[in-house]
């Protein structure tokens, strides 16, 4: 799911995340994407033209008048494989929302039949104004995309909704909105990602390599999907998409068990990617055990979550695992799909495993699927098949 040569419109319009979209821009450039950009009068009020120019080694339009081209408007939305409104004032949308085409990007967007995705940053009261509400189901409605704002200290002053997203989240829109819709919506899932870790006293712990990079990209996808995302999550190395419905912090097997068992019956899909321990210390020292003469561990198994989630299932309710193998890795993940009674394991092959890039093998009782790619495409393969179950 890359973005090699794909047609990206920027529309940047005047907020004060103007200068937000300047490093968009430069990670659209380095990811391969073409890109041409349209800034509104306000938006050149503050940043400027050459920023885009330079960076994107792209055209950068504002004047429906004074183009080189003489209908800059219909060129510009026939050229797009995807325009991207960042950041998106409530006047852009209200504006389009009301069909309303007074400017270049607004005459724009009216031509457009390409993918539209909006990324609205604003104070918190122009946000939840009804008329900018109004304003967003008007653009959902009509196929258009609209991110949420993320929430924290907003340039005007409050704490609230209405911030520029993080950029690496607009980019997993602008992937994710390529190819897909809201198709995930009305679904509630469940995603459990990471590495759970033991306590062996208040210093050390046991705990396993896994990155939990699979389990957010899943997260991250169906979010994006248009489905109401819960995660529970252990130690994890990247930032959790803001996006999500919920997100719960649980470091052991224990916590990840009470977590999961909490929100089970109220999700339509289980997704346990985590790397649970399987097992922990009989005992947990209260002080630091100190150094001395060699020691041993008493190690108790953990509750088998998944299993647990299996046998308590709700009517209709799809149950997906994974098996991280590093021998007979069919053999054992279909151990897995009937032991632990799945309707589809992902079993991946840990020595060919690699940071970003992935093979995985989607199992279940009717076929098998071989998958290769970056984890974000996984995670969208993955959505689509069970989407199929
Ligand atoms: N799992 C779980 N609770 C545990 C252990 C594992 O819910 N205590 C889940 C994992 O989240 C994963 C699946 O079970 O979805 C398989 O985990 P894995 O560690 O591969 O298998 P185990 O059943 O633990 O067997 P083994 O470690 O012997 O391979």
């Amino acid at each position: 799911m890359d973005l090699q040569d794909k047609k990206v419109l920027l529309g940047v319009s005047g907020g004060i995340a103007a200068y937000k979209a300047i490093e968009l821009a430069s990670m659209l450039y380095k990811s391969g994407a073409q890109i041409k950009t349209i800034m509104t009068d306000s938006a050149r009020e503050l940043v400027s033209a050459v920023n885009f120019s330079a960076i994107t080694h792209g055209t950068v339009h504002h004047s429906q008048f004074h183009d080189s081209d003489p209908i800059p408007h219909i060129n510009l939305a026939d050229w797009a494989d995807i325009v991207v409104i960042a950041p998106a004032t409530a006047n852009i949308m209200a504006k389009a929302a009301n069909g309303i085409a007074d400017d270049l990007l607004s005459s724009t967007l009216l031509a457009c039949t390409s993918p539209i995705l909006w990324i609205p940053a604003m104070n918190v009261h122009m946000y939840d104004n009804l008329a900018t509400q109004d304003n967003i189901a008007i653009l959902r409605k009509r196929g258009h995309f609209v991110l949420k704002p993320a929430t924290g200290l907003l340039a005007c002053g409050y704490d609230g909704k209405g911030k520029y997203p993080p950029n690496q989240e607009v980019i997993a829109a602008i992937k994710t909105y390529l190819h897909y819709g809201y198709d995930l919506s009305g679904k509630k899932i469940l995603v459990t990602a990471g590495a759970c870790s033991e306590d062996i006293d208040p210093m050390r712990c046991i705990t396993n390599k896994s990155s939990g990079m699979t389990g957010l990209s899943i997260a991250r996808a169906a979010s994006l999907r248009g489905a109401e995302v819960s995660l529970v999550y252990a130690d994890i190395k990247d930032e959790i998409p803001y996006h999500l419905s919920m997100a719960i912090l649980a470091k052991s097997s224990a916590d990840m068990h009470k977590a999961v068992v909490e929100l089970a019956t109220n999700h339509d899909t289980i997704i346990m990617c985590a790397a649970v321990s399987d097992y922990k210390p009989l005992e947990v020292a209260q002080s630091k055990i100190k150094k001395g003469n060699d020691i041993s561990l008493d190690l108790i198994q953990t509750v088998d979550i998944l299993k647990e989630v299996s046998k308590r299932r709700t009517s209709g309710q799809k149950i997906i695992g994974f098996a991280a193998e590093t021998d007979q890795i069919e053999e054992n993940a279909r151990e897995k799909l009937s032991r632990k009674q799945l309707d589809l394991i992902v079993a991946n092959d840990l020595v060919v495993a690699g940071k970003d890039h992935s093979e995985q093998i989607f199992i279940s009782n009717t076929d098998t699927i071989k998958e290769k790619g970056d984890k974000f495409t996984l995670a969208h393969k993955l959505l689509d098949r069970i989407n199929k179950l």
